[in-house]
């Protein structure tokens, strides 16, 4: 079992760890033009719970590279994912026409849609910038990931193909868009501390499920919560599916005839536009389905899935990183932004 000296003495290197990580995202957006280091600083220093860093690390602590050189590739990792995390938040918000990201002005109302994208983008060339440093190994996983974010996102914004089952579809955009970085982050760790091929594999199956956990909540907390940094109902808004909204449609209860209605498709209008929910609609929508048992049944199966996250670290050594990698599965489950 692991005593409480050793977690206070890991959590105190852990946080160590993360203050380095924290004051190097910043000198690595740094650029020579003032607009685009405020535009880039920006998002990361709105705020953000840095989860993909905080992976990082802790992934690292299950391969035998524990020294300073390896310390430095962890750091270096950590910021690879952030920064590719933060630049697709504001290619997301570009999207999402979002008007508030981590508590503050989102990028594109600030500096218009031009712009925006492109700091993501330059966000984007910092983090292969630093990759390099890595390894080919490391790229190759990096590329793979990046793959799968697009493509993630490129499904949700397409909708499902005729035939495809909404829920699976939905399903796969997020194991795409949200878990694939979440996965890759536990294993670059584990690659860079040089852990055997199995222990990278279960590092990523664990931030696979993870990232998949996370993504649903996230959707559940667009549904419930006022406090999360951004609008609530923007997958509403945006005509996004999200597991609470396809369990309510299921229903056959004639009290959800409006909610129904309001839920039914959003899609190509006769002017071959889209149909989008107006302001009253979305507003009426996320009321009805915040009472609605849908949410409930949403939670379960996020508790679920955090349960069998949680049990594929079984084979991994006990101690304080496995540990805090099984507290995350908690964490994920009951936070409420
Ligand atoms: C957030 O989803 C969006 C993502 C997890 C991925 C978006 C991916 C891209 C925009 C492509 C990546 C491009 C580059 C250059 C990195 P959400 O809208 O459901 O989350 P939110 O509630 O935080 O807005
Ligand atoms: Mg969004
Ligand atoms: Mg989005």
């Amino acid at each position: 079992s692991v005593s409480n000296v050793d977690i206070a003495d890991f959590e105190a290197v852990v946080r160590a760890q993360m203050e380095r990580i924290e004051a190097e995202l910043l000198t690595a957006v740094e650029a020579d033009n003032e607009v685009l280091s405020e535009a880039a600083k920006h998002i990361i220093e709105a705020g953000g719970k840095r989860f993909r860093p905080h992976l990082v690390v802790l992934g690292s602590k299950f391969g035998p590279l524990q020294d300073r050189a390896a310390e430095g590739r962890v750091a270096t990792g950590a910021i690879v994912v952030e920064l590719t995390h933060v630049a697709s938040l504001y290619h997301d918000d570009v999207m999402d026409d979002a008007t508030v990201r981590r508590g503050s002005q989102s990028a594109n109302v600030r500096w218009g849609n031009s712009l925006a994208i492109l700091v993501g983008d330059y966000l984007f060339a910092r983090a292969s910038d630093l990759l390099t440093d890595l390894g080919m190994d490391v790229v190759r996983t990096y590329a793979d990931m990046f793959n799968r974010l697009v493509r993630g996102q490129i499904a949700e914004t397409v909708g499902p193909a005729d035939g495809v089952d909404p829920l699976d579809h939905y399903l796969q955009v997020l194991a795409d868009k949200t878990a694939s970085l979440i996965a890759t982050s536990t294993r670059v760790g584990a690659m860079v501390a040089g852990a055997d091929v199995p222990t990278q594999d279960l590092l990523a199956d664990y931030g696979e499920q993870l990232g998949l956990v996370f993504q649903l909540s996230d959707d559940i907390i667009d549904i419930t919560s006022d406090e999360t940094g951004k609008t609530p109902g923007t997958d509403l808004r945006e005509g996004v599916d999200t597991l609470p909204i396809l369990l309510a449609k299921r229903s056959t209860d004639p009290a959800d005839s409006r909610l129904l209605e309001l839920l039914g498709p959003v899609g190509p209008a006769a002017d071959g536009g889209k149909r989008e929910r107006t302001e009253d609609e979305v507003a009426e929508a996320l009321d009805l389905l915040r009472k609605h048992p849908a949410i409930a049944e949403a939670r379960a199966d996020v508790e679920r899935r955090a349960e069998a996250a949680r049990r594929i670290l079984d084979p991994l050594p006990d101690g304080p990183a496995k540990a805090a990698l099984a507290d995350l599965c908690d964490s994920v489950v009951t936070r409420t932004s």
